[in-house]
């Protein structure tokens, strides 16, 4: 829709995923007792147009023939879903770490440290070096179906060069995470650089941020820093949110949920009792497993939690250091296949998953009132983004309204 003012048909989908409750079940079977994420329509249409507030929404969807519109978009019997969620990104950055990633396949382990090696490069960058990585990695996102990206700053550990990249991911997104306490760098003692965290970087940064997080982790802040930082972000006014599980088990899950984050992000190593808190809170357990296959860590265990009764959400975490990439079926397929979900739990936790711990309602699902951010998937099925791995299935990406991708194939093949 180039004129927002315009309405359109996507007409002729093979299989529509809304995440509309009252729609029927159009993926696999859930296991019995377990709700059901793979709702939506077969043979069906989608009318995209201005919402009363001017902002493209769906306006209806149905099966059968199309209604009139002012434009049409037939997209032949493709899959179409609700645009991917990224509710985890550290995509503000400058610098390669290829070697620690051979390093690693070659037998090292991942270490928080690496963080500092990103922000040197980081701070001797400038404005238009950053700024082009950023949208390249935005135009890459789009590429791969995402609609909605989350940015963390946390490559500058000071308080200008925190805002610097608070203020350059808000020209790509509305979603903006303060991670000043990412990692202490190297010319600080860690209380110090706390103090200075919570007492100047949080109040001069909260105007370019929604949210804040920190890296509680072994080599990063313990938990009474790290409770320190979530605290003066909230006064602030700012949502709290947490790396939490990356490396070990530790309180950072505990601390989440006492200080009611919105997610608790990585989540890979897990005791019973953090199962049973995120089970029982509104704490979203946002899963990364694109990180566990770039750092050769165990997966996460999503059917834990999930039989637990947690809200499980699905991120990139695209960053330099553990996980460079926007592939979010890569993400999808390893959690079927490695963290115990079900296609249709992956499908729903990689969309509206993303957006409940985004907080964000209108999006992650084609119901009526939604924001028009959609993808249209190359295949007869959304199955197909795990069971065709590592294959550009994503034939455009509508954000807003907008097409925002196109694939140069056509769709189906001639
Ligand atoms: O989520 N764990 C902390 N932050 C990133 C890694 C950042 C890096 O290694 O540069 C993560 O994995």
């Amino acid at each position: 829709m180039a004129d927002p003012a315009r309405t359109v048909v996507i007409a002729n989908i093979g299989v529509l995923v809304t995440h509309d409750p009252a729609h029927p079940r159009v993926l696999g079977d859930q296991p019995d007792g377990r709700p059901d994420f793979g709702t939506g329509l077969t043979g069906a249409w989608l009318v995209l147009g201005p919402g009363s507030d001017g902002v493209a929404r769906v306006l209806r969807t149905g099966t059968g023939h199309p209604p009139a519109a002012d434009g049409v978009m037939d997209v032949e019997g493709a899959t179409v879903i609700p645009g991917f969620v990224d509710s985890h990104t550290h995509m503000v950055f400058a610098g390669d770490r290829s070697a620690e990633f051979a390093a690693r396949m070659a037998g090292a382990p991942y270490q928080a440290g690496g963080i500092a090696t990103t922000i040197e490069a980081t701070r001797a960058a400038s404005a238009e070096q950053l700024r082009q990585g950023l949208r390249r990695r935005v135009a890459e996102s789009r590429a791969q179906g995402i609609t909605t990206r989350e940015i963390k700053s946390g490559y500058a550990a000071s308080t200008s060069g925190e805002a610097r990249l608070l203020r350059m991911a808000r020209e790509v997104t509305s979603h903006t995470t303060l991670l000043g306490a990412h990692v202490v760098p190297p010319e600080v003692d860690a209380d110090a650089f706390v103090s200075l965290v919570v007492e100047e970087m949080t109040p001069a940064c909260a105007e370019l941020a929604t949210r804040v997080d920190v890296f509680c982790e072994r080599g990063a802040f313990d938990v009474d820093q790290s409770r320190a930082v979530l605290e003066a972000g909230a006064t602030a006014g700012l949502t709290p949110t947490i790396h939490a599980g990356q490396l070990q088990a530790g309180p950072a899950v505990a601390l989440a949920v006492e200080l009611g984050c919105a997610s608790a992000d990585h989540c890979t190593h897990l005791t019973n009792e953090d199962v049973a808190l995120l089970g029982s809170s509104s704490t979203v357990a946002t899963l990364l497993p694109a990180t566990d296959f770039s750092t050769r860590q165990p997966y996460p265990d999503a059917r834990r939690l999930l039989d637990a009764g947690a809200v499980v959400a699905l991120a990139t975490n695209c960053n330099p250091g553990s996980s460079f990439t926007s592939a979010m079926a890569l993400v999808i397929a390893l959690a079927v296949r490695d963290c115990r979900m079900t296609l249709p739990e992956a499908l729903w936790s990689a969309t509206a998953g993303g957006a409940t711990a985004l907080r964000q309602s209108d999006i992650g699902h084609l119901q009526t009132g939604a924001r028009a951010d959609l993808a249209v998937v190359s295949a007869p099925t959304p199955d197909h983004l795990a069971y065709r791995p590592g294959m550009p299935l994503i034939d455009t990406t509508i954000e807003a309204g907008q097409v925002v991708w196109r694939a140069t194939g056509a769709w189906p093949p001639a």
